[in-house]
């Protein structure tokens, strides 16, 4: 029998934001993998087995799910999120690329997942109207000049700019520089958003803007969004509000 390997992403949170193709996958796997927290969102059926991991472990996680499922188990391996956005999808095929004569046997495919710049932006209005980028502030895998000069770059092209991983306790400054740098492209009236934790029962949306955002807080749960030129509050006659990019150039 050939194994099955499929990268499932749970969503951001809430039960009901995950796909039922996911659910299905997950239902059915002999063996699940992943980041501890997230295996700990899911009950396991009997006979299943659950194999929670460190953060850090990734490739090393993908290539045990290789090796399970080219001896025939039907695997799974969770993300938050999508798993294809800064997650588990590409440590997979990162193993693959190691190790083609293991793949060679088993089905492979990704589930998506509703990522999180889309819940933080569902939250808010849709800041997500005209062109955007994400950006990942982790430093573990790339320079810090790298990420440095596409936040220039982002900022230089008018992007609406989804900064995922904009701290950590390894990393609590990092966020301030990035946004010193956006100040020297985007004027201080710039929308951003901190969305963290979004789907969860401690959910907390802030809008401000650049001038203000150095005195926000910030963590690895937060998604950071940095609006573009265009980016604007629209208000209800009754006061509420939204944020939102127009999805036309000429709406400025
Ligand atoms: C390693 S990345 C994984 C992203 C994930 N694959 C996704 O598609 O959302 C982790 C980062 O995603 C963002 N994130 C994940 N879940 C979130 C949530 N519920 N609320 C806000 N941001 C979240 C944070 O920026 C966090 O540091």
């Amino acid at each position: 029998m050939n194994g099955q390997l499929i990268i499932v992403g749970l969503g951001p949170g809430p039960q009901n934001w995950v796909t039922p193709a996911a659910s299905e996958a997950v239902g059915e796997a002999d063996v699940v993998l992943g980041y501890a927290p997230y295996v700990n969102r899911l009950t396991p059926r009997t006979g299943q087995i659950f194999e929670a991991s460190d953060n850090r472990e990734e490739l090393a996680r993908a290539e045990r799910a290789l090796e399970l499922a080219a001896s025939g188990q039907r695997v799974v391996v969770v993300s938050g999120g999508d798993p294809g956005v800064f997650a588990m999808a590409a440590a997979v095929y990162e193993a693959v690329e190691k190790n083609p004569v293991s793949a060679s046997s088993v089905d492979i495919r990704v589930e998506p997942g509703v990522t999180a710049m889309l819940a933080a932006a569902a939250r808010i209005g849709a800041p997500l109207g005209h062109d955007f980028c994400a950006i990942s502030l982790s430093d573990n895998l790339k320079s810090w000049a790298t990420i440095e000069r596409r936040l220039r770059l982002a900022a230089e092209a008018d992007f609406v700019i989804a900064l995922y991983n904009p701290a950590s306790k390894a990393r609590p400054e990092q966020i301030k520089k990035a946004f010193e740098i956006l100040a020297t492209v985007l004027p201080s009236e710039t929308i951003v958003v901190f969305a963290r934790a979004v789907g969860r029962a401690d959910e907390d949306v802030d809008v401000t803007t650049l001038g203000r955002a150095a005195d926000a807080l910030c963590d690895m749960r937060t998604l950071v969004m940095i609006g573009s030129r265009a980016t604007r509050k629209v208000q209800s006659a009754d006061g509420r509000s939204w944020v939102y990019t127009p999805r036309s150039e000429r709406e400025r």
